[in-house]
């Protein structure tokens, strides 16, 4: 059943593609659906972007019931717009939802309703590569108590963004701090979640990371031993014998972009491990030479060079600071099938 469209009376002006950036422009409309314990979820539409009141005891404001995904939409050389596995995003968020307590919409309700609203704004879908429109499904708990419990009611909605590069220093290599104090997320926690607390924890990090001149963090683990991920994306490590990316253990977020990436090594016929890292382990290969290139990879970061490792006592440049051979491969190869130039070999993009 098709959701109900309410159209915006003033669309806006579309930006340029130099304007884009990261998450400063939305689309015309967004998509809305609530949730009660009588009623499951009803009143989905696709309504202009607007501001929405919330009561000021909504339990997303005081306990944090907030879940989201980012997603996006290309547009294809023949003019076609495409999702990138929808239903991976789905299956994360149904885990974070579950963890956080929180009702999560089926998978044919999600799936569908991504692609009316993107449909409704295709026209903010760029026709540039390297641009496309970020898709952030959200949900969060309205109903308004006090009581430290889950939420009888829920928000989800899904606002579009026209992007560009997630970094300012677009497809350049980032300059990395390997986080020592601050701690992302400990055994048992939300770190495999979406939640917006994980992001809100990160802050205070990033911040004292761009003070020093660095992008993001490379967060450690509860013993700061072992790596786990980078502020926005999961990591990779190309050694001399072999690439290894932390194994997901509960405290590192499953990456739709970081499982592609797997796959895609694997039919490179490259050795790619998921297994513990250390830190130390990055050291060594640093100072002996093994250690051969460092990205990142996300939705919203794509494959992300990393040029350079810093912490309070040691830093070490990577690849002589360009990117790397396999980061260049990967990006151009899933770039390539997302913008539908390459053979959707894996079936990963589906029209909207
Ligand atoms: C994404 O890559 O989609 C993210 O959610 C990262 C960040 C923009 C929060």
């Amino acid at each position: 059943m098709s959701v109900p469209v309410r159209r915006s009376a003033k669309p806006k002006p579309k930006p340029s593609y130099e304007s884009l950036g990261f998450g400063k422009f939305f689309s015309d409309h967004m998509l809305i659906a609530y949730y009660s314990e009588s009623k499951g979820w009803h009143g989905v539409e696709i309504k202009p972007y607007e501001p929405f009141s919330l009561d000021p005891a909504a339990s997303v404001l005081h306990y944090g019931q907030a879940l989201f995904e980012g997603m996006k939409a290309f547009r294809q050389e023949s003019g076609k717009c495409v999702v990138f596995r929808p239903e991976f995003n789905w299956q994360r968020m149904v885990e974070g939802a579950k963890r956080l307590c929180m009702p999560m919409p089926s998978e044919t309700q999600f799936v569908s309703w991504i692609k009316e609203v993107v449909r409704v704004d295709q026209d903010w879908v760029p026709n540039k590569k390297g641009a496309s429109l970020y898709i952030r499904p959200t949900l969060i708990g309205t109903e308004g108590f006090l009581g430290v419990r889950p939420a009888n009611e829920y928000i989800f909605f899904v606002i579009l963004s026209p992007v560009g590069s997630y970094y300012s220093e677009g497809l350049a290599p980032l300059k990395i701090w390997i986080e020592e104090d601050f701690l992302r997320a400990a055994p048992g926690g939300l770190g495999a979640t979406k939640a917006a607390a994980n992001y809100a924890n990160s802050l205070r990090a990033a911040f004292e990371a761009k003070q020093k001149g660095y992008s993001q963090v490379l967060w450690l683990d509860v013993e700061r031993k072992y790596v786990e991920e980078v502020g926005t994306m999961n990591v990779f490590f190309v050694f001399d014998d072999e690439i290894a990316t932390p194994k997901l253990d509960g405290t590192i977020l499953a990456g739709g972009v970081r499982d592609s990436v797997i796959t895609l090594l694997k039919s490179m016929n490259k050795k790619i491990v998921e297994r513990k890292v250390t830190i130390q382990e990055i050291k060594d290969a640093a100072l002996n030479g093994t250690l051969k290139e460092v990205f990142g990879t996300g939705t919203a970061a794509v494959i992300s060079p990393v040029g350079e490792l810093g912490s309070k006592n040691w830093k070490t440049t990577v690849q002589d600071g360009k990117t790397g051979p396999v980061a260049k491969a990967l990006y151009d190869t899933l770039t390539g099938i997302q913008y539908g130039q390459l053979p959707d070999k894996f079936g990963w993009v589906q029209s909207v």
